[in-house]
């Protein structure tokens, strides 16, 4: 599979190409977690979300269906006790309804078929008045990172920009979303929104 194959150069273009705009992300949407929470996070990836959200909550459940993006999930927590890390498909979680606090999923909604099923897990499994956070690089075709991964094999779907991104909230009907552009070489645009 294409992220398991490329995990091992994703941390070198996240930290040193997008350190900066990714410090930004993260530092915010660590700093929307209570120590109450339970959070599930899908396609965590090599754990930059993880990280930083686990030791602000109770618990953080990551996802991700690329077993080698999850080895190095293990790795950058390891010294977390309070982070269960397992495989699993954003477009169809194993959990029950209303399980989580909170939903978390980064940087994979540009690379999904249908992200409107996506979307519906995590509202199925987060409680009503959770909070569910989707962090997007915007802009990204215009990087040298999207040229990098084109030629690596990557298959993103759509490119956002800001008017783009909230006009996919909208077209599925979410309207009560705010948002946070963090600024790098790659923009990332965050939608937070209460599951009602
Ligand atoms: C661009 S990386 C983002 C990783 C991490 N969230 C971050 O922002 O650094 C995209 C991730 O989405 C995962 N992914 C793609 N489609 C997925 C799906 N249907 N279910 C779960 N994970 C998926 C990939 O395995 C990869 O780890």
């Amino acid at each position: 599979m294409f992220w398991s194959r490329i995990a091992w150069i994703y941390d070198l273009i996240e930290n040193i190409y997008n350190g900066k705009a990714n410090r930004q992300t993260t530092d915010y949407v660590a700093s929307l977690m209570s120590k109450d929470d339970s959070v599930l996070e899908c396609a965590c990836g090599t754990g930059m979300f993880s990280v930083k959200i686990a030791p602000r909550v109770k618990q953080l459940t990551a996802t991700d269906f690329s077993d080698g993006m999850l080895k190095r999930t293990g790795k950058k927590c390891r010294k977390l006790d309070n982070i269960i890390i397992e495989n699993g498909d954003i477009t169809n979680l194993r959990f029950e309804n209303n399980s989580f606090d909170k939903a978390v999923a980064a940087n994979v909604i540009h690379l999904l078929d249908d992200p409107k099923k996506a979307i519906g897990e995590l509202k199925r499994v987060v409680k009503p008045g959770g909070q569910i956070i989707i962090p997007t690089y915007i802009h990204f075709k215009e990087s040298k990172a999207a040229n990098l991964f084109n030629k690596l094999g990557a298959d993103f779907k759509r490119h956002f920009d800001e008017n783009t991104y909230r006009e996919f909230f909208k077209e599925l009907g979410i309207e009560n979303v705010s948002f946070y552009v963090s600024e790098g070489r790659m923009n990332c645009d965050v939608a937070v929104f209460e599951n009602i």
